[in-house]
């Protein structure tokens, strides 16, 4: 089957290429999908897991991409709560092969079932009266933070480039500010900082949470604490019923997510290398409903 692959720890972006490897065992609990959609995170290739093995032995040839929407084909032995032929969506095991491959393994557990009338590239997306500043607006987990920050009621202050205004204010965030032409600290006192960035950033951040406060960080573990709050490095976990109910949303208009571009496989290691990226997330997609790959 066609998958990226990568060998090389110091080759970075340009190690992509799109190499002929094994189908996919499923081992017990799994299912092998046929992936339609898939989505990477930048900056994966710096991951321990893309490398190793949970026991720190060498994996490679890896195959990265773990936010993945597809159809199953196969249940390994004891897999329950999926059938052969239903669509689903989800992430993949961090140091496993991922989803930039025509089939992948994944435990049944980290997937949910994809309603019929929900689309693959949408899909392969979603893989979560207070002030929340939201670091990264316009990006892939900062857009769909922004929607669902709104939803609850909260007032949300969004940020990222100049270019990403637009979009930031158009997905609900009421204030934007642009990193590298405003001053963070006009933000003034906020209840919650969900930080993408990291660095200097993050740790400027910690000084406007307000007494009680929170301040959550996907980009690494915090060096900083808020003066009299709480500092938690959140690290994304599968979760069937919190997918569920962002397919749910999804259906019900209520979050959108943005599909900033759609590559075909081949085109991976350019979308991974990109220097300035579209809002919203990338998707490669794999093959189409009707199994017809897309090079
Ligand atoms: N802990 C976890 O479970 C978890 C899960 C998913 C992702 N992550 C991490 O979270 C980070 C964000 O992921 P993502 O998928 O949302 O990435 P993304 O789509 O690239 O979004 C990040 C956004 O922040 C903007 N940005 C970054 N640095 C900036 C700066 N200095 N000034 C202004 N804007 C800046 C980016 O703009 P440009 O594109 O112009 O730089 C982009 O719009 C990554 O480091 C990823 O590894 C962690």
């Amino acid at each position: 089957m066609r998958a990226i692959t990568v060998r090389d720890r110091d080759a970075g972006v340009g190690g992509l290429t799109v190499t002929d490897m094994p189908y996919p065992r499923a081992a017990e609990n799994d299912v092998i999908v046929r992936v339609h959609a898939a989505g990477f995170t930048p900056g994966e290739l710096d991951w321990p897991g893309t490398w190793s093995d949970r026991p720190g032995r060498d994996r490679t040839p890896s195959i990265p991409g773990h936010e993945l929407s597809g159809a199953v084909v196969e249940l390994g032995y004891g897999t329950t709560g999926l059938t052969v032929g239903q669509r689903v969506f989800g992430p993949t095991d961090w140091a496993r092969n991922g989803s930039l491959a025509e089939y992948t393994a994944v435990e049944a557990r980290n997937l949910a079932p994809l309603a019929a009338d929900i689309d693959h590239t949408v899909a392969a997306h979603l893989t979560t009266g207070q002030t929340i500043l939201i670091h990264g607006a316009a990006g892939g987990v900062g857009s769909i933070a922004v929607q669902l920050a709104r939803e609850v009621g909260a007032r949300v202050i969004g940020t990222g480039r100049a270019d990403d205004r637009d979009v930031a204010l158009g997905l609900g965030a009421q204030i934007f500010l642009d990193l590298d032409a405003d001053d963070l600290q006009h933000v003034g006192e906020v209840d919650v900082v969900f930080d993408v960035i990291g660095g200097d950033i993050l740790k400027r951040s910690t000084e406007l949470v307000r007494p009680g406060g929170t301040l959550v960080t996907i980009a690494m573990p915090p060096t900083v604490q808020p003066k009299d709050g709480r500092a938690i490095f959140f690290v994304v976990e599968p979760d069937r019923a919190r997918l569920t109910d962002l397919a749910q949303r999804l259906r019900a208009g209520r979050l959108n997510p943005i599909v900033g571009a759609v590559r075909p496989l081949s085109e991976t290691a350019s979308a991974f290398a990109r220097h300035r990226r579209t809002p919203g997330k990338t998707i490669i997609q794999v093959a189409d409903e009707q199994g017809a790959q897309h090079s």
